[in-house]
């Protein structure tokens, strides 16, 4: 398959630096939001990121060429009616997702793969929404989708060959490490490993057996992790983890209570974006 066009169905936090990713690959990108405010946001968030590429030598062209790859948008028909490929990013709601799928499945081409960035919802529930299940599947990024090579390619029941062997081709192409998830499992696979870890953390502190600190530095120091366990739950928001780890329970993986985590998300201290979590940000 050929793929010349990506569109990309929401415009936050991940789905603006897969589409961002896209463009620097050479893909012509549409992205679509609900308003003009958060677009314009993400369109200011690849300026800034295209930027920081840009100084550090690792564009091969101008960072204005790769913006003018992207189109932004909030009509949802025109985004997909030229893609070969949509991926979309949007809020982690089965209703949001049921709402947007429907409507890519009318909009898009026939041939066009539909994939979704979920990171806890099932791929096989989200095809059913479509007339075309076996054109469905998971690619899940990793944040800040320009630096994290992975990509998990999930398999739903229905999903087909040949659009498994489209993914994988286009993660390549995105300069990403793919790796395939054979069954639409709980959590996939980095999250499903990351909870077991996190969880065994969060014990450990409630027990009072060690401190936040001293376990992120044996992360980093000796497991070899670019940030500790508590500094990544920051990193990624302390209540997305929380409804990660809720939705494998609500599929069977069982879930270690942790205070911890709790008290947090209760608080409102959710990590770098408010602020504060189980570290400040200035
Ligand atoms: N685009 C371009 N540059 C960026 C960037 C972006 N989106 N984000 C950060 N940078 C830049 C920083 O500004 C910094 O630039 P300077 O050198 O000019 O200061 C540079 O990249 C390096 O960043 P840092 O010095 O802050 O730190 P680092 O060397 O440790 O690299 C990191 C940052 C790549 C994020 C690294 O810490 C890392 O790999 N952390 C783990 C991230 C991770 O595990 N992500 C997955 C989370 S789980 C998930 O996303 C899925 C889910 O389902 C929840």
């Amino acid at each position: 398959m050929d793929v010349k066009t990506i569109a990309v169905m929401g415009a936050g936090t991940m789905g603006h630096g897969i589409a961002e990713v896209a463009a620097l690959a050479g893909f012509n990108v549409f992205l679509r939001d609900i308003n003009d405010q958060i677009l314009s946001r993400a369109m200011d968030n690849i300026k800034w990121s295209l930027q920081k590429l840009h100084e550090k030598g690792q564009l091969r062209e101008d960072p204005a060429q790769v913006l003018s790859r992207i189109r932004a948008t909030v009509d949802l028909a025109e985004a997909v009616k030229e893609a070969d490929f949509v991926i979309e990013a949007a809020f982690e709601d089965i209703d949001v997702k049921r709402q947007i799928f429907t409507e890519v499945d009318k909009h898009a081409p026939p041939h066009a793969i539909l994939s979704t960035n979920t990171s806890s919802l099932p791929i096989s529930e989200i095809a059913a929404f479509t007339s075309r299940p076996h054109a469905v599947i998971g690619m899940h990024f990793f944040n800040p989708p320009p630096l994290m090579k992975l990509v998990e390619i999930i398999m739903g029941n229905a999903t087909s060959r040949e659009t498994l062997g489209a993914a994988l081709d286009l993660a390549r192409r995105m300069g990403k490490e793919p790796v395939v998830v054979n069954k639409d499992v709980p959590g996939f696979i980095a999250n499903r490993v990351f909870l077991r870890l996190s969880d065994s953390a969060c014990l450990m502190v409630e027990r009072g057996e060690a401190s936040i600190e001293a376990i992120d530095s044996a992360a980093r120091y000796s497991l070899g992790f670019p940030m500790g366990v508590f500094e990544l739950l920051d990193f990624v928001g302390i209540d997305v983890m929380d409804f990660i780890a809720r939705a494998m329970a609500a599929r069977g993986v069982s879930r270690v209570p942790c205070k911890l985590i709790e008290d947090k998300v209760k608080a409102k201290e959710l990590g770098l974006k408010s602020g504060r979590g189980f570290y400040s940000y200035p």
